[in-house]
């Protein structure tokens, strides 16, 4: 039996093990998707927190509920460990690693290629690998499989992509905190290295995925996750334009983006705020920009939106500092309060967000920020910022105590009546107090 059909057998029997690296965002609940479907998972982690965690059945990504960890950590058909040693028993090994950028905006794909030395060194006939992680055209193929095949050694180091063993590329399409979709029912875009991987790789995905949508290539699925991406900082970039041009002209940009959202066909409405934040739209549309540049070619609409979105925290601050001004006070020495530090509503997830950057930027200007967030307690560690912040309470004498409070993300949990009937001013870059602006009338500065 070749290599090819021994795999397609364990995946139509079911005894197929799916080792999935990097239990994160994506991966854990992919894990859990698979496990429902019946197969067997041996998730891998470096981080022994979550390993222990899963171990013990304790959820540490609050979003995805409670149970969701209790499932994986009950059953006999789920295991995990930081023992990369193990990545041999595994049949298809899909992969969820971080794809950061480094200092100078550059793809940092360290993350991928270290797994992919791991997968190497037990590699053995018969294997799927399916890379998830966000990344630029060509990764797949050409920095993902050669780096496996570096680490291989003995008989492995002259195997075969499409003989011995298959990779493909498939994106997640995750969007954390959203009610309407999960993994299970977001149809999975997957294109492989040759017409068998892609097989495989749709055998393997339709067990936790209802709809799988394979495309001709590695490159192709890559490049659609960009797109993807891509038009949402672009759009977005484009309703934080007309927001400050609009504003200087006396416009509510959130009622023109409501009025224009009635046509029921060519419109699709995006939301301006105070920049950009999460793994995924801040960052992914830069890979590739500096891949681009390989060709001798340049991503000019990505760069613009990049400047405009990026510009956005600076926007706010200066709104903030005129309200302030409006109201006798220098933002130098004055106590502001941030709402919300995860980068959208209702989610614990603070990376990239732009609460970070409007605390520093006030700072900077001498005042004085607290945060509160419900989701987050203490500020963590995140790429560029380690804050060492404690989050505050919303109550009627807290809120009484900043001279202004900044409205970065909207969470439901925050008591919006209360913060319109008690806050000295409030900056509101997302719209939150609509329902409450008679109460907060003459208080209220939307940014
Ligand atoms: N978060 C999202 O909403 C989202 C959506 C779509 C795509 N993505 C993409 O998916 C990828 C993963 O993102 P995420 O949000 O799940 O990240 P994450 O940080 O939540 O999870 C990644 C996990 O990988 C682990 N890890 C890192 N290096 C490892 C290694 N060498 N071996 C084993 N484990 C390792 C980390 O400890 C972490 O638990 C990224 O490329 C991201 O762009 C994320």
């Amino acid at each position: 039996m070749t290599a090819y059909e021994q795999l397609k057998r364990r995946l139509e029997t079911k005894e197929a093990l799916v080792g999935i690296i990097g239990l994160g965002y994506v991966g854990l609940p992919l894990a859990h998707a698979l496990h429902q479907g019946g197969l067997r998972i041996l998730g891998f982690d470096i981080d022994p927190a979550k390993i222990d965690a899963l171990k013990k059945g304790v959820n540490y990504l609050k979003h995805l509920g409670e149970s969701l960890t209790r499932d994986l950590s009950g059953s006999k058909r789920f295991e995990a460990t930081a023992d990369m040693g193990r990545l041999g028993e595994c049949d298809a090994i899909i992969v969820c690693v971080p794809t950061p950028l480094g200092k100078h905006q550059e793809p940092d794909i360290s993350y991928i290629v270290s797994t992919a030395h791991a997968i190497g060194k037990t590699l053995r006939p018969g294997q799927l690998i399916a890379l998830e992680s966000t990344t630029y055209p060509g990764t797949t193929r050409q920095d993902m499989i050669p780096a496996m095949l570096a680490a291989a050694s003995g008989p492995a180091k002259s195997y075969k992509s499409g003989e011995d063993f298959f990779v493909v590329f498939s994106p997640e399409r995750e969007d954390p905190g959203r009610k309407s979709h999960n993994t299970r029912s977001t149809p999975k875009l997957l294109g492989g290295c040759d017409p068998r991987a892609t097989e495989l790789g749709a055998m393997l995905y339709r067990y936790g995925v209802e709809t799988v949508v394979p495309v001709s290539s590695a490159e192709v699925a890559e490049s659609a996750k960009l797109l993807e991406n891509i038009f949402r900082a672009v759009n977005i970039a484009l309703v934080n334009e007309l927001k400050v041009v609009l504003t200087a002209m006396g416009i509510d940009v959130w009622e023109v983006i409501r009025a224009a959202s009635t046509k029921p066909f060519g419109f699709m409405p995006f939301y301006p705020g105070p920049g950009l934040g999460g793994h995924c739209i801040p960052i992914d549309p830069f890979y590739l920009t500096w891949k681009a540049k390989e060709v001798g070619k340049f991503t000019r609409f990505i760069e613009l939106a990049g400047q405009v979105n990026t510009h956005m925290p600076h926007y706010v601050v200066e709104r903030t500092m005129l309200a302030l001004n409006d109201h006798g006070k220098a933002i130098k020495g004055s106590r502001i309060l941030v709402l919300g530090l995860a980068y959208k509503p209702d989610i614990d997830d603070t990376r990239e967000s732009p609460s970070f950057e409007l605390i520093m930027l006030l700072e900077d200007l001498g005042a004085e920020v607290d945060y509160s967030d419900p989701l987050v307690p203490k500020t963590p560690r995140v790429r560029r910022h380690d804050l060492q912040m404690a989050s505050v309470d919303i109550t009627p004498a807290n809120l009484a105590r900043y001279d202004a409070v900044v409205i970065s993300t909207n969470h439901s949990a925050f008591d919006y009546r209360t913060i319109a009937e008690h806050a000295r001013l409030v900056v509101d870059t997302r719209d939150a107090l609509r329902q409450f602006e008679s109460l907060a009338a003459g208080r209220l500065v939307r940014a």
